[in-house]
């Protein structure tokens, strides 16, 4: 089957990781669906992305709840079709020391970085099995694998996608599904960017590259996850860190 026809899943399209996957996968010639939250971003999003010359089709959902990704993605299939590739993308941050962590700041990151992995997974995986096809592609961290000062709740979140991955890879490799993890470093998007400046600068020097990584950088390894190419990867973790973090 050519990447024409299939439909491939970007959680949290609206960031700048997610906005970078959608060109690439769209680029590559598949059918991409994006995922948002707030009506306000997802208009606006989707503006900007057509004035740049890309046709999304927009997904509202809230990957956070269950019952909102079934309805979501039984929506999707009754328009366009089953999904062969999903990229769990959506991700947030509450970072603080953990005796400052709030039971809300803990819940809020595992419910947004890994329940939502769970949930969107649960609802594409018998399609994807039915297709002898599919592509799961867990966005995690560096922060996962090494841990980081003030992230207790994102690190668990992103250590546990990898966890994941591991697992569901071995029970759908025989069915043409392959289950992966990228884990980016410090990449330039709004939510580095948030971190404060004197922080981000001293985080900025200890990567031997010496520079934040591109969005882009990031989508072009999603886009070769998710072609033919790399039917024979599964359960990987794969580190874009510019050798923040070598092991
Ligand atoms: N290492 C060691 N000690 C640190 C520290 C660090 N990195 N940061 C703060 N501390 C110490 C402070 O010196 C202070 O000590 P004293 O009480 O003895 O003075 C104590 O910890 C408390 O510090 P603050 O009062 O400054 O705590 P805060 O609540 O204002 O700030 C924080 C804490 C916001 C978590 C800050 O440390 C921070 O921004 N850390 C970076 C978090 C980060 O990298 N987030 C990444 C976001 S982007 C992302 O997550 C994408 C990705 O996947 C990579």
């Amino acid at each position: 089957m050519s990447n024409a026809n299939r439909i491939a899943l970007v959680t949290g399209a609206t960031g700048g990781l997610g906005t970078d996957m959608c060109k690439k996968l769209y680029d590559d010639g598949y059918v991409v669906v994006a995922n948002f939250r707030s009506d306000e971003k997802g208009r606006e999003w989707y503006d900007e992305r057509k004035l740049e010359g890309y046709d999304f089709y927009m997904a509202k959902g809230d990957v956070t709840d269950y019952e909102d990704v079934g309805r979501m993605i039984a929506t999707i299939k009754e328009k366009i079709g089953p999904i062969s590739i999903l990229i769990n993308n959506a991700g947030i941050t509450r970072d603080k020391p953990f005796w400052k962590m709030d039971a809300a700041s803990w819940h809020a990151v595992i419910d947004t970085n890994l329940t939502s992995v769970f949930n969107c997974s649960r609802h594409v995986i018998e399609d994807m099995i039915a297709q002898q096809f599919g592509r799961i592609i867990n966005i995690s961290s560096v922060n996962g694998q090494r841990g980081q000062f003030g992230q207790t709740n994102y690190s668990a979140a992103k250590a546990g996608m990898h966890g994941f991955t591991k697992s569901l890879a071995m029970e759908v490799a025989r069915k043409g599904i392959t289950v992966n993890t990228i884990s980016p470093g410090y990449i330039a998007t709004d939510m580095v960017m948030a971190v404060k400046e004197e922080v981000r600068n001293k985080i900025v020097e200890q990567i031997p590259m010496g520079r934040l990584g591109g969005t882009e950088e990031i989508a072009y390894l999603v886009s070769f996850l998710a072609s033919g190419k790399a039917n024979y990867i599964t359960g990987a973790n794969y580190a874009i860190n510019g050798g923040q973090h070598v092991y």
